[in-house]
């Protein structure tokens, strides 16, 4: 297994206009031997800020969910497509992503999550490499090939949808929950509840 550094791009000049966009190269976060790893489009303002994913108010609409399905954010990896910010918030070129593809990959491999959450259109047609409905898709299972490795990967909508569009909440619950299964992570209310039982009758 890799060390966090491992997974660090320290230095980087393959896309001009994110070079001239970002402040830092915003890297993963979270333990390098993770069982879960959510991938996002990349960076925005606040993450250029900080040098750190989803830290804005889709962070804390993905902070919130992960609490409640009973994943806590530092036991969970979180990347993204590209790593620098996009100028005025735009998507990614194709260019782009497949210039930061490699990182990504290698980031993957190191890891080697039980379960990959895409979060939003762009990084699971990225990682499923086809045109993907996230409304529709969200919380379908999908089984990827990286160099070779068979990866699972759940599809989900980005969190800032849930933001746009109330909706998209249960949506997007439904498939944070579903991607807790599929890793095997059981800290669901029920059984804190079972726990409380137990603990009043003896
Ligand atoms: N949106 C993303 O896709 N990634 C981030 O890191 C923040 C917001």
């Amino acid at each position: 297994m890799g060390s966090m550094e491992d997974l660090r791009v320290t230095e980087c000049t393959r896309c001009p206009a994110l070079v001239d966009s970002r402040s830092r190269i915003v890297n993963g976060t979270g333990p390098a031997d993770a069982d879960v790893l959510f991938v996002g489009e990349g960076p925005g303002a606040r993450e250029d800020e900080r040098g750190e994913p989803f830290v804005g108010r889709s962070g804390s609409v993905l902070d919130d969910q992960l609490r409640i399905v009973g994943l806590d954010r530092d036991a969970v990896r979180i990347t993204n497509c590209v790593r620098c910010r996009p100028p005025d918030n735009r998507d990614p070129t194709t260019d782009e992503l497949e210039n930061c593809r490699g990182y990504l990959e290698s980031e993957i491999d190191r890891l080697d999550p039980a379960v990959i959450i895409t979060l939003g259109k762009v990084p699971s047609e990225h990682l499923l490499e086809r045109s993907v409905a996230v409304t529709k898709e969200a919380g379908a299972i999908e089984e990827i090939r990286i160099d070779g490795t068979p990866r699972r990967l759940v599809v989900c909508v980005h969190p800032a949808a849930t933001l746009y569009d109330r909706s998209q909440e249960e949506t997007f619950a439904a498939a944070i929950e579903r991607a807790a299964d599929v890793a095997g992570v059981d800290g669901t209310e029920s059984d804190q509840t079972r726990l409380d039982g137990f603990d009043r009758s003896g």
